[in-house]
């Protein structure tokens, strides 16, 4: 009898062992082995597809200092560097479209999020509580190209931009602070992307914000479904990350579309022509990026003087990409262009219809549009202000002369309270004197006085 107790509590035990043995057996060692396998089919030489086969099974890793991190996702995605790996399946398949951003350099959870150090499938999703950062859903994964490329605009990207335009001209500043700069009703910004909210719930709150954030002040926009995704874009690109400067290299991509949109802004069609087509005083740029190599287009760009002397061509202050960027759109530009650019050119302005649009940007810019409205129709709930709402600006030279709105504009102004037992009113005109300066602050009272309508008018 003992010698079979003792021989049954060895099995027992190694059976035990092998349970231990096994939960410990990480996942990746499979997949590492499931991938030298499929690495070995078809390969006709049996040393090396015994080779293949007998490769050590090790963590892979990629040390990005660069880039603050370590990322080991590569242990399990052995064959994104590899095309012949097109078809198999995750995670073993070849990730298109990498290119340049290579894994040695980049390692994967910049773009993607995920947390880099972990060796196992959940905690490397970063599908984990204490993780903040999960692995972004795929329609969201581009949002991180505006990490770094901070200008411009991302070749297939057009969210970002247009996330960037919206919040410049909507007014979002009005209330959000974003690098420093911007009104303290609402959240800081400038972190947006690094934690804090999944892109679904960014998403719905841009759509209408009481629906994911209970009365909140921020105003319904009634932005599209489209509009809503590029400004989730843009708020996922928003992080203050600390990064090499190889990263940092190139916030602006040199891309054809933003050469154009700088070839319209410098007004390049006013001296020259393409293919024909433009102002006669320079030179027809159809092909002369054949003519000429791209080192001496950049240093006509930087100083024409040096290239022809005397030549009455303006030095630009340009930066090397969009440099890069002017002489890509060259490259492809053709009289088409110039018909288009030429047909979209605006008539000059006169001196006092400048100021007026200078205002008008101003008090886009500035947020003013997000408390008052794009139409200075007011008309954003208020709680507990007398009236509760924003009120309109379109009647002020009713109440006040100009010089006293320069001065509710640069002093701020409390609204009157309904009711002194409830809480304040939540949106309140915050001072602008440190923000805008005197002149600024003038061209926006001479924008709000060219829409007054007089009350009795009607
Ligand atoms: C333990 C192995 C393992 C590690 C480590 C790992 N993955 Fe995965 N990953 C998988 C497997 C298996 C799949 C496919 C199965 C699935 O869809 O759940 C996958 C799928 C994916 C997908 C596509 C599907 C999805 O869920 O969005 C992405 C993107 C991805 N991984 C990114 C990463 C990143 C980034 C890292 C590093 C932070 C990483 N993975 C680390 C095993 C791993
Ligand atoms: C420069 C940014 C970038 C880097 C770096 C990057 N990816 Fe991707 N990845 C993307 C984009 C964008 C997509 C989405 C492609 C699409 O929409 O078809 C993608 C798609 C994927 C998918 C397929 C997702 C799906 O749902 O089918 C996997 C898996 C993946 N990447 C893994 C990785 C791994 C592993 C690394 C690191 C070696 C990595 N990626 C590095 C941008 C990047
Ligand atoms: C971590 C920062 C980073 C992220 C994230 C990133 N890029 Fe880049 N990108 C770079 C750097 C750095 C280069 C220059 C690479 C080189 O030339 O060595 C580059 C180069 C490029 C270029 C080529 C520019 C040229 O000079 O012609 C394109 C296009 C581009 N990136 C698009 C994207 C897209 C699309 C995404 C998102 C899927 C993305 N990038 C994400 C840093 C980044
Ligand atoms: C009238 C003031 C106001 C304006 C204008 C405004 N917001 Fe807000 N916003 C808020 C307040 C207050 C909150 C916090 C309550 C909430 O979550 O809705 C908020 C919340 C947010 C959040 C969520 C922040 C977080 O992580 O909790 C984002 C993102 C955001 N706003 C972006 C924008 C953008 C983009 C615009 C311009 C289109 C904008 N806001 C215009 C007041 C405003
Ligand atoms: C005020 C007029 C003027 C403006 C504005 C101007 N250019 Fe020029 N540019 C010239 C003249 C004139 C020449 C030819 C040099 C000469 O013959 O004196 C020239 C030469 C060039 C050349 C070299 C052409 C060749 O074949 O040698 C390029 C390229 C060029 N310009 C690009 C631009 C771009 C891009 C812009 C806008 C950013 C621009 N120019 C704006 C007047 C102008
Ligand atoms: C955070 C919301 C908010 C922002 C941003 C804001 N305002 Fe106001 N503003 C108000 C409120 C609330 C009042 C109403 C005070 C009242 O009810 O008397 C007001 C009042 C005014 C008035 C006086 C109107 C009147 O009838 O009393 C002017 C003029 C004005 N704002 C202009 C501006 C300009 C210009 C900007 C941008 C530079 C701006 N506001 C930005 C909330 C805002």
């Amino acid at each position: 009898m003992p010698q079979l107790f003792f021989a049954l509590s060895l099995i027992a035990l190694a059976l035990m062992l092998a349970v231990v043995w096994q939960a410990s057996a990480p996942a990746w060692k499979t997949y590492q082995r499931e991938f030298h396998r499929l690495e070995a089919v078809g390969e006709p030489n049996a040393l090396t597809k015994n080779a293949m086969l007998t490769t050590p099974l090790d963590i892979r890793q990629v040390l990005l200092p660069g880039l603050q991190r370590v990322d080991r996702c590569t242990t399990c995605h052995l064959g994104v560097e590899d095309p012949t790996m097109r078809n198999a399946p995750q995670p073993f398949t070849f990730h298109a479209n990498l290119a340049p951003h290579l894994p040695a350099r980049f390692g994967c959870t910049v773009c993607h999020g995920g947390q880099g150090l972990a060796t196992d499938q959940q905690n490397a999703h970063g599908k984990v509580e204490f993780w903040q950062e999960p692995l972004l859903p795929r329609e969201y994964i581009r949002a991180s190209c505006g990490r770094c490329h901070k200008e411009g605009e991302v070749p297939g990207v057009p969210e970002l931009a247009e996330g960037r335009r919206l919040f410049e001209t909507q007014g979002c500043r009005g209330c959000h602070k974003l690098n420093g700069v911007g009104g303290s009703i609402g959240p800081d910004l400038t972190e947006e992307g690094a934690v804090r909210r999944f892109p679904e719930w960014l998403a719905r709150h841009f759509l209408d914000p009481n629906a994911v954030s209970k009365s909140s002040p921020m105003p319904n926009f009634h932005f599209t479904k489209e509009q809503a995704r590029a400004l989730t874009f843009y708020m996922l690109s928003l992080t203050s990350e600390q990064m090499g400067t190889y990263y940092s290299s190139v916030r602006l991509i040199p891309s054809a579309g933003y050469g154009r949109q700088l070839f319209v802004e410098k007004n390049c069609i006013a001296c020259h022509t393409i293919g024909g087509v433009g102002s006669k005083s320079g030179s027809d740029l159809l092909g002369v990026t054949k003519q000429h190599s791209s080192g001496w287009l950049d240093e006509q760009l930087v100083n024409p003087q040096l290239v022809y002397p005397g030549s009455s061509m303006p030095e630009y202050d340009l930066e090397t990409n969009a440099r890069k960027a002017i002489v890509t759109f060259m490259a492809s530009a053709t009289a088409e262009d110039a018909r288009s650019i030429l047909a979209g050119r605006a008539k000059p302005l006169t001196a006092q219809e400048a100021a007026i649009e200078a205002g008008k940007q101003n008090f886009a810019r500035f947020g003013c549009v997000g408390c008052h409205g794009i139409q200075l129709q007011g008309g954003v709930p208020n709680p507990n202000s007398q009236g509760g709402e924003v009120p309109s600006l379109l009647h002020a030279s009713d109440d006040y002369t100009k010089q006293e709105v320069i001065k509710i504009i640069q002093n701020g102004k409390a609204p009157p309270v309904e009711n002194s037992k409830k809480p304040a009113p939540p949106l309140y005109m915050p001072s602008w004197k440190n923000v805008l300066s005197e002149e600024d602050i003038n061209r926006v009272a001479d924008y709000l006085w060219s829409l007054q309508k007089k009350r009795d008018a009607w």
